[in-house]
């Protein structure tokens, strides 16, 4: 190694080594990058990997060329070791000794750590290990967090030789390199779940705030990843030439996840709504009723005593009081069930918003004999809503749900790969007409995830079982809503056929 210019190509190959373990985060690709990289640089036959996982350690890897050219793959299968001296590797991650034998054939059985299993491997396997190196993997706090174990060193004619000294200096070396390059994998990993427990925790908590909304975030979720799959499989149609990555996808799925994150900011009386009314407003205005029917009994009392202490009380009079107070009271009940009758979602004629109007403005009297309209403007507002059971101050409300969702996320420092979630969360309410909402976006400033979502939005409000007090559309009806909706140009045509051609309903 004295050579200069084998020195640079050392150099070289250990440099992209170290670009090659620092630039993979998935543990699985990682661990399978550190077995080749180590076999390449040593030459190496085969070569194995194992991670401790609590007391024990995790066989992860194993590449064999031998093996390989034999049977086409490696038989493997991941399984859990002691960490002990019955095996090669349990003794390097017991002791953090590395364990560096040039030929096997020349060892005995008076070894600290038993060779049986591998030897048992060979037989079974038909294979001939006659040199081995097995390094501990330390990491950054000097912890065994592995080991990686190298079989038969081949030179140029491929017969096996032993590992030299420099190769277990660098293998050691590239093995500790590779601990970290682990550490940070499993760190990054444990991260993103944090995160992603967070957001799905949060979402499916403010969903839960309300009966008509609980499940409602998981079921996009779904609903939207089916569809997004289904775009990634087609190889014709409108879809063809789309795919998202694995990168986009989980971004699509954390801004399903999200986007009605705004309805947080929304009162609980306001998404729980069933009638115009709550059921403590109709109690008060029963009870004013009331009091106005006391009152008319009271009043015919009054006028009796008054014909009687004038002395001009007759029979008939009395009957007279007496019809004209059954019809009162008559009255009062009636526009009680016209109160009632209103109070639920649904037609009602000019007629009746005119008898509404007129019962309003009768008065009753409170304990101190104070006059006041039996209902209030805004209890008024309310009944007399024309289409559902929301004024346009309530749907404003709930509509303001979005805006909430862009406020709050816009906070959120995302990484580079998340970036978008605000812009597609807080857009699955714009329709392509731009007839949606909050910003009347038309198509073409409406993103392509974004749609994705209003469709299964859609989808899942009109069909959800757990709202106690709408029944759900079938699959059928639901669907032919979708397709009307995307004639009118609202929702993105292509998209409902992929979702009702795809079953993506399925996913729920
Ligand atoms: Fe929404
Ligand atoms: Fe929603």
């Amino acid at each position: 190694m004295d050579d200069s210019s084998d020195l640079r190509s050392l150099v070289k190959r250990l440099n992209s080594i170290g670009v090659a373990l620092s630039s993979e985060h998935s543990l699985g690709r990682l661990l399978e990058t550190i077995v080749s990289e180590l076999r390449s640089f040593t030459r190496s036959d085969g070569g194995s990997i194992y991670i401790k996982k609590d007391d024990k350690l995790s066989f992860e890897v194993a590449q064999n060329d031998t093996l390989e050219k034999r049977f086409g793959v490696v038989p493997f299968k991941s399984s859990l070791i002691p960490i002990d001296t019955r095996s090669i590797a349990g003794y390097v991650a017991l002791t953090g000794n590395l364990i560096n034998i040039p030929d096997l054939n020349a060892v005995g059985d008076d070894t600290p750590y038993s060779l049986s299993t591998m030897r048992e491997f060979d037989r079974k396997m038909n294979l001939k290990t006659v040199s081995m190196l097995a390094v501990p993997m330390r990491n950054h706090k000097d912890e065994i967090i592995g080991v990686v174990q190298l079989m038969n060193s081949l030179d140029d004619d491929g017969h096996p030789v032993p590992y030299d000294s420099w190769m277990v200096e660098i293998v050691s070396s590239l093995a500790s390199q590779a601990a970290v390059a682990i550490c940070n994998s499993i760190l990054i990993s444990d991260i993103k779940r944090l995160f992603e427990s967070l957001v799905t925790y949060s979402a499916q908590a403010i969903d839960a705030r309300s009966p008509h909304t609980a499940g409602h975030s998981l079921r996009v979720s779904k609903l939207v990843m089916r569809q997004a799959e289904a775009i990634n499989r087609a190889t014709e149609g409108p879809f063809r030439d789309v795919y998202l990555s694995n990168e986009e996808m989980n971004e699509l799925r954390m801004a399903a996840w999200l986007h009605d994150i705004g309805k947080i900011g929304v009162r609980e009386y306001v998404l729980d709504k069933v009638n115009k009314l709550s059921d403590d407003r109709i109690a008060l205005i029963a009870s004013r009723f009331d009091l106005m029917r006391s009152e008319a009994v009271g009043k015919a009392a009054e006028r009796k005593l008054a014909l009687l202490v004038g002395g001009t009380y007759s029979a008939e009079k009395a009957a007279e009081i007496d019809r004209e107070t059954a019809a009162e009271t008559e009255r009062i009940t009636e526009d009680l069930a016209l109160v009632i009758k209103l109070n639920r979602p649904g037609p009602f004629g000019p007629d009746e918003a005119e008898r509404l109007t007129a019962a309003a403005a009768r008065t009753y009297r409170d304990g101190e004999g104070i006059e006041h309209p039996c209902l209030d403007p805004d209890d008024l507002e309310h009944l007399l809503v024309a289409r559902g059971n929301l004024t346009d101050s309530e749907r404003g409300e709930i509509q303001s749900h979005v805006r909430h969702t862009l406020n709050i996320l816009e906070k959120i420092p995302f990484t580079q790969e998340l970036i978008n979630i605000p812009r597609f969360a807080a857009t699955h309410h714009e329709m392509l007409d731009g007839s949606g909402y909050p910003g009347n976006l038309r198509a073409e400033d409406i993103p392509f995830q974004s749609r994705i979502i209003a469709v299964a939005d859609i989808y899942e409000a009109l069909t959800a079982k757990d709202r106690p007090y709408k029944p759900p559309l079938p699959h059928e009806t639901a669907v032919a809503i979708l397709r009307e909706e995307a004639k009118k140009g609202k929702l993105d045509g292509d998209l409902v056929e992929l979702f009702i051609n795809g079953n993506v309903h399925e996913s729920i």
